[in-house]
């Protein structure tokens, strides 16, 4: 099967997998303030990255690689959608279009219609310097991901089976690159160990890419004749992961996603440590159900979600959301006993 027609299936399989709620972020509770002292005219939403500040916390995160007719038009199609709400877009893996030049158009596409946005080129850790450089020149990019996705390749019968020297290719990428370097998960999150080594490198951030929303195991299960089911349950749910982050002591910024399905769970993980949030299959459904125009609507209406949230705990800036009070519940509560944090 080609790359392109197997990213085709993953859009498709996306859609019918759904997404399913197991990121432990409705076992995070708010503790309701009578007497917040803020209005809802004085929330900022911009966030920080470093030196880096964007206008909103949430993001587009990765998804259509593969090139072909049909990444162009979702690319474009994302691309349209990130201008209009003002947030930042990662595409997918640019492998493809690194090698076949003819796909460079289906990514060059996401620049051309968003010239002045935040956007971020994206790799596998097993790209090379050249190819990092490559990607980011390809679109401009302000930024490139690399992602982590070892349950997914473990999963896919042509995928890898060798993960040695993952961590070395992002030291060598991020300390030759111009742009930030991003680590992400792909929906299996990440433990303290994981956040710890990355923490030790000269990446600017680490996206934990949580457990409980797109499921790159059930997807690619769907194409095998003998389904990996045991790795069904795999991962660290959003929510843990952004405690475990915390346990760390992390300098680099973090990033949530995984499993974001409105601006609750973005409340949320601002709340658990994360300075961005990225959206996924939540965006692909949305578009692929009500188009364009009714996205860039229902993506505002996260924005004023979230100011009016956070006027409600009593926080104008995003850092301010750190000091609200969390209940958490009994799961959580169980997790961070049997780790001892
Ligand atoms: C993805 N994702 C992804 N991530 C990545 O780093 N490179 C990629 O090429 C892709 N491709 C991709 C295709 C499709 C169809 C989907 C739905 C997702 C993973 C994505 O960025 C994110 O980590 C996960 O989808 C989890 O987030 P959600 O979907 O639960 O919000």
């Amino acid at each position: 099967m080609s790359r392109q027609q197997r990213k085709l299936d993953h859009i498709t399989n996306a859609l019918q997998t759904g997404q399913s709620r197991s990121t432990l972020l409705d076992e995070v509770n708010f503790v309701h303030q009578s007497l917040p002292n803020s209005s809802v005219e004085h929330v900022s939403l911009h966030s920080k990255m470093g030196e880096l500040s964007l206008s909103s916390p949430i993001f587009i995160n990765a998804m259509t690689g593969g090139g072909g007719k049909e990444t162009l038009e979702w690319n474009q199609k994302l691309s349209v959608i990130a201008r209009e709400c003002g947030l930042a877009l990662a595409v997918g893996s640019q492998m493809a279009a690194l090698r076949s030049r003819e796909e460079r158009e289906s990514y060059a596409i996401v620049r051309k219609e968003n010239p002045t946005g935040f956007i971020m080129g994206n790799l596998g850790s097993e790209a090379t310097v050249d190819q990092a450089k490559e990607a980011v020149e390809m679109l401009e990019a302000n930024a490139l991901q690399i992602h982590l996705n070892v349950i997914q390749e473990l999963a896919m019968p042509e995928g890898d089976r060798d993960f040695k020297g993952a961590l070395e290719r992002i030291q060598r990428i991020s300390d030759e690159l111009s742009v930030p370097v991003i680590v992400k998960e792909t929906g299996f999150g990440m433990s303290q160990d994981t956040i710890q080594k990355l923490n030790e490198t000269s990446i600017s951030a680490i996206d934990i890419g949580g457990f409980g929303g797109t499921n790159f195991a059930k997807i690619e299960n769907l194409r095998r004749p003998r389904a990996l089911d045991f790795f069904h349950e795999w991962g660290v749910p959003t929510a843990v992961s952004l405690l475990e982050a915390a346990a760390v002591n992390p300098s680099k910024t973090i990033i949530a996603s995984g499993g974001i399905q409105n601006a609750l769970d973005v409340l949320k993980c601002l709340s658990l440590g994360a300075k961005f949030v990225g959206i996924a299959g939540v965006v692909l459904k949305h578009v692929k159900d009500n188009g364009i125009e009714d996205t860039v609507s229902f993506l505002h209406e996260w924005h004023e979600d979230l100011r009016f949230m956070m006027c409600a705990v009593g926080a104008h800036e995003i850092d301010d959301l750190s000091a609200a009070p969390l209940i958490y519940g009994e799961n959580i509560d169980r997790w961070l006993r049997q780790r001892g944090m």
